[in-house]
């Protein structure tokens, strides 16, 4: 995908480069990649056994990352601000595992592009190229010692692994070292330094090897020289790409993104489990080769228009149902008839695999809660934006504060306050409800003694409680933490709560702020006149020994739900450790490395939790 970064120009003026220029560069990628540019005959003599063809194909995507038709070309306004940032990256990306994202901007200071290598994170990985370098002459005419398109092919060389071969030099007297000198494969001969312009002698040579001393690469696509003196990569460069292609990015090859495909239009219906009435404003996600969420009408009716062929995991759900899998894996073509999806009512719960109407404000410049899968930040060698959700839920999504990713301080909260509503629910109809969530904190590094806080209140629509303060020093930071709270002890139901966490950063101060919310779900604990489901016996489990002083069995074969979570805390409530169990295994944990003394194992469960003592002995 070429994103185009301009200031509002007209298309075709300025940054906004024109459809020609961008195809243009896509054919000269198509030649250098295919062995198919024309000055390959131009390669001296003394390379043609070296001379390597990657026979990698480009093509502009056919479909964005919602599986939308696109013509692979993003054009985003920067809003007359000037130059590009990187910080421009994580907002625009396409996910990097279907998309070679390829920035085409207004860059500062003369650099003709840059790209990231292989192992870079997720939300800047791909190159970035100045506009004025994209493509070819006639469509880049603004130097001609590099308008030839070879920027992009020079830059895509780094994304696929390749240095430069100047990058160790000579490696001082030991040129011969193919594993330090130039760019560390063998088939390229190392350069002293970059070789620029295009008027040097095919028998130039800055280091000396031995025992055979070779004559510079100066024409390969990984050294400085003007786009028409480049116009070759080895074999060796070719294994190295490929070698990228078939692991870290593999992903590529198998990517949707340009595959041509069916689209239809695709219906069916979310009806209520209990009258069978179809179910309005109900969310239908189904996630394959591209994910389609689609919300129902007021009858309870879906429908996507642009649904495309392929096998699907299908859920449904709507704040006030359980969220259902109705399906792991579907293959749904043009000729598959519509489901019906019943979801069952009665509970409110969102694990956030779908939008159900969670809303945010705020006051802070970075960091505003977002729904999405965490990409992990580490400070200290500690997490401080959670790298995965809670385990054992539908789907990898929570919310967090800010999911820019890279360096802890990147995206966190700073210099004001981020909020996050649920939707309103009713408790009237419960006896005795409980609401459970897991959440995360992280609060640390800055000037001065981390000070600030995670708030988690509840409203009834008249007053509002604090649950929890959660600040800096509480024991169970950086990690999710499970909480289950009996809401008569806080505040009187009411037919419209809400459930609130705010964090905040004072301006100035510079501390690390993360939080995270996921895996909400009130559950009414007692019996209740109209049915909504309440804690069963069910998230049962059985430990042995105990004591114990090495190992402690968990037996979780006699729960009835698949998979779960088990915590272990000390008295003071603060967790140990944590780990995903599935029905049908017997668990072996390490509790030597505990001091003797009481401990607490609980089971939790979607249908309810269990907690069980359990005793340590000292060795
Ligand atoms: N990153 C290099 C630079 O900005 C790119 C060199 C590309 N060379 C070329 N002839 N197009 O200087
Ligand atoms: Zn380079
Ligand atoms: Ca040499």
């Amino acid at each position: 995908v070429v994103h185009v970064m301009h200031n509002g120009e007209a298309i075709g003026t300025g940054p906004n480069i024109s459809e020609a220029q961008i195809l243009s560069q896509i054919e000269v990628l198509n030649q250098d990649y295919m062995g198919l540019n024309t000055d390959i005959s131009s390669v001296p003599s003394h390379f043609s056994n070296v001379l390597g063809n990657p026979q990698i194909e480009f093509c502009l995507a056919q479909f964005d990352p919602e599986g939308n038709p696109t013509n692979g070309i993003n054009r985003v306004s920067m809003g007359g601000s000037g130059f590009w940032t990187d910080s421009r990256k994580p907002g625009t990306i396409w996910n990097r595992s279907n998309y070679l994202n390829m920035w085409v901007a207004p860059i500062q200071g003369g650099t003709l592009g840059y790209a990231t290598f292989p192992g870079s994170s997720a939300n800047s990985d791909g190159v970035v190229i100045d506009y004025r370098y994209f493509g070819k002459k006639p469509h880049n005419s603004h130097n001609s010692k590099f308008d030839l398109g070879r920027t992009a092919t020079h830059e895509v060389g780094h994304w696929l692994g390749l240095e430069h071969t100047f990058q160790g030099g000579c490696s001082g007297t030991n040129a011969n070292n193919c594993s330090t000198a130039g760019d560390r494969i063998c088939d390229t001969p190392p350069t002293s330094s970059a070789n620029y312009g295009c008027s040097l002698t095919i028998n130039r040579n800055t280091c000396t090897e031995t025992p055979v001393d070779q004559f510079d690469m100066w024409m390969n696509y990984m050294d400085y020289m003007d786009d028409a003196c480049l116009f070759m990569f080895t074999k060796g460069q070719v294994d190295v790409m490929l070698g990228v292609l078939s692991t870290s990015r593999a992903s590529i090859l198998s990517s949707p993104a340009c595959e041509a495909v069916n689209l239809f239009s695709y219906s069916g219906k979310v009806v209520d489990a209990k009258t069978n009435e179809g179910v309005p404003n109900a969310r239908v996600l189904f996630q394959g080769v591209v994910a389609h969420e689609i919300t129902t009408d007021g009858i309870g009716n879906f429908t996507s228009m642009n649904f495309r062929e392929g096998t699907y995991s299908i859920y449904a759900g709507k704040w006030g149902y359980m969220t259902t899998e109705f399906s792991a894996s579907a293959f749904i073509d043009e000729t598959t008839g519509g489901y019906t999806i019943p979801i069952e009512p009665g509970y409110y719960y969102d694990d956030f695999i779908m939008d159900f109407g969670w809303t945010v404000s705020g006051n802070a410049t970075t960091g505003m809660w977002e729904r999405g899968i965490p990409i992990g930040t580490v400070y200290n060698g500690l997490p401080c934006n959670p790298g995965a959700d809670m385990p054992g839920d539908f789907g990898s999504a929570c919310y967090i504060t800010g999911n820019g990713g890279g360096s802890a301080g990147n995206d966190d909260v700073d210099d004001g306050e981020v909020i996050l509503y649920s939707p309103l629910f009713d408790l009237t109809t419960y006896n005795e409800p409980y609401i459970s969530y897991f959440r995360w904190f992280c609060n640390d590094g800055g000037q001065g003694n981390p000070d600030d806080e995670l708030i988690i209140t509840l409203s009834n629509g008249t007053e509002i409680v604090d649950l929890e303060v959660i600040d800096a020093n509480a024991p169970d930071n950086q990690q999710w933490v499970f909480k289950n709270i009996r809401v008569k002890e806080f505040i009187t139901p009411s037919a419209t709560m809400q459930f609130i966490a705010k964090t905040s950063d004072l301006p100035g101060t510079g501390h690390l702020v993360e939080a995270a919310l996921d895996v909400f779900s009130v559950i009414d604990s007692l019996p209740n006149p109209v049915g909504i489901p309440t804690i069963p016996e069910q998230a049962e489990f059985s430990i042995y020994p105990n004591p114990a002083s090495s190992l402690l069995y968990l037996d979780v074969r006699v729960a009835d739900e698949l998979s779960g979570q088990i915590f272990i805390t000390d008295l003071s409530g603060k967790q140990l450790h944590h780990l995903t169990v599935e029905k049908n295994e017997v668990i072996q944990l390490d509790v030597s490395k505990y001091s003797a003394g009481v401990y607490f194992v609980k089971l939790l469960t979607r249908s309810g939790t269990k907690t069980k003592k359990f005793i340590t002995l000292q060795q």
